[in-house]
């Protein structure tokens, strides 16, 4: 086929990927925006397969029906908290399979007709470092969040052995450039590369994966693009490098919502901080705990209500429960919000998805900014397993491991109700002394049981 109506196909591909890309930036324009990524995705793909530069149908027939099965039982299994390592385990597949064409590429280098010798091997190089890289370091952070991996070295002999594997392959990458008859060099930077994906990774505790994974898919984006020019194919260069941009922009949101730097996510350095704040008998006697009946009389009287969602919620998978406890309230004329924090539970938006899933009206979820002056005229704050997010000592305690993080500011309404099933720390593994305040009340349960109960109690009054 004519080589500018395939690229034209391309060109239009990577407009629908922007503004698929536009699209997921709001709640109401989501599945628009998905649609329009997804009509990209087939655009591309179509023009790809009726290009002459392919194997065979069988083969791509095969290797789709092979895939389509396993991801459709993976993604219809998994569960929602589980989504962190699905997303860890995909992007190491991308990184994979651009290592694998670009090690194609290296075996067969006049194979690919009209891009120049240089291009090939310079892009093949970047390629697999970055693919490689990629695959293990995912494969790690899977294995860490899976639960199957407690490992965590970290001090400097990890970081001498990770910046030491990542200078071999890059001086292994300048000789397979220079000679590139050297297949040699070629595996060995690769083997490099893997070793480094592995260092690096394996050195960020379990808790902060969800950053790694943000930046390794940006990784995939990379190695993609890179992939893209060793094909001489425009699609992937541009599909490539708006995953690589948006999962590094993303990287920085979710480390600038959580006041860390990359480095110290990368170094596992809040594992150390936590560690220097014993829990013990920090709660002694100072926190008061509630029951579902007493709950229920304090939302009779509630005007304004804010549910505070956190990871227990998506543990407890009580979003459904809260939208019938919502329901019940906006029944008796109350007004009932949700403040979201963007790092509340431990995926991007991961509040936003299961409000969603509960029908949740966009309307009622209220961003941190917005909400945070609206707490003084909250009457009754509900907590729903959230925890760091919502600790006082972010911003009152300058030599707390989270100060500096912004937060949801509950403290400041009326009253206070705290569900989580104990006094456990959250992600941060620190204290929260909001549960020790004179307005606040804790429920120890389960978040799910508890809005049941709540709801149930609220009914019979
Ligand atoms: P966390 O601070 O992690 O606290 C979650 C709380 O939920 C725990 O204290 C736990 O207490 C409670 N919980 C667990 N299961 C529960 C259940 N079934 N019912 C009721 N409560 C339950 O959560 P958060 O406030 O949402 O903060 C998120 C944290 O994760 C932040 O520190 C953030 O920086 C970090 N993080 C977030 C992301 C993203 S992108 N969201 C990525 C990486 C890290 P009990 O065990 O006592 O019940």
């Amino acid at each position: 086929m004519d080589s500018n109506l395939i690229n034209a196909a391309y060109l239009v591909a990577a407009v629908l990927f922007i503004l698929g890309l536009k699209g997921l930036t709001s709640p109401r324009t989501a599945v628009r925006g998905n649609t329009l990524g997804a009509m990209g995705m087939l655009l591309a793909m179509v023009a790809t397969l009726v290009d002459k530069q392919i194997v065979s149908f069988e083969l791509i027939a095969l290797g789709i029906a092979i895939g389509s099965v396993i991801g459709i039982i993976w993604a219809v299994k998994v569960q929602m908290t589980a989504m962190p390592q699905l997303v860890a385990a995909f992007n190491g597949f991308g990184g994979g399979a651009s290592a694998l064409v670009a090690g194609a590429a290296a075996l067969m280098p006049g194979a690919i007709a009209g891009v120049p010798a240089i291009q090939v091997h310079v892009s093949s190089t970047l390629s697999a470092f970055i693919g490689a890289a990629t695959l293990s370091g995912s494969l790690i952070a899977w294995a860490k969040l899976q639960g199957l991996l407690y490992w965590q070295p970290r001090g400097f002999a990890i970081r001498l052995c990770s910046t030491g594997s990542a200078l071999v392959g890059v001086a292994l990458g300048a000789w397979y450039v220079i000679h590139n008859e050297a297949l040699w060099a070629f595996a060995a930077l690769s083997v490099a590369a893997l070793v480094y994906g592995l260092l690096l990774t394996v050195a960020v505790g379990g808790a902060d994966m969800p950053v790694i994974i943000a930046l390794l898919n940006s990784c995939s984006g990379l190695a993609a693009a890179a992939t893209g020019f060793v094909l001489g194919n425009n699609v992937l260069i541009i599909s490539g490098s708006l995953v690589g941009a948006s999962g590094f922009i993303l990287t920085q949101i979710m480390c600038k919502a959580m006041n860390r730097s990359l480095w110290d996510v990368l170094s596992g350095d809040l594992g150390e901080a936590a560690a220097r704040n014993p829990q013990e008998d920090v709660y002694s006697g100072r926190t008061k705990s509630t029951s579902p009946e007493e709950v229920a009389l304090l939302f009779e009287t509630a005007r304004i209500v804010t549910v505070v969602p956190g990871y227990g919620m998506a543990v407890a998978q009580a979003q459904h429960a809260v939208r019938d406890f919502a329901n019940l309230l906006e029944a008796r004329g109350a007004e009932v919000r949700y403040a979201i924090h963007p790092v509340a539970g431990r995926m991007p938006g991961h509040m936003n998805v299961l409000l969603a899933e509960a029908d949740v009206p966009y309307d009622r979820l209220y961003d941190m900014d917005t909400v945070n002056p609206l707490f003084a005229e909250t009457d009754v704050a509900i907590i729903l397993g959230a925890n760091d997010v919502v600790n006082p000592a972010a911003r009152d305690e300058p030599g707390s491991p989270i100060y500096g993080m912004p937060i949801l500011e509950v403290d400041k309404s009326q009253i206070v109700v705290v569900v989580k099933r104990s006094l456990s720390p959250g992600f941060a593994g620190i204290p929260n002394l909001l549960f020790t305040r004179n307005n606040t009340l804790m429920l120890f349960s389960d978040a799910k049981q508890a809005m049941q109960d709540v709801s149930r109690e609220i009914r019979e009054l």
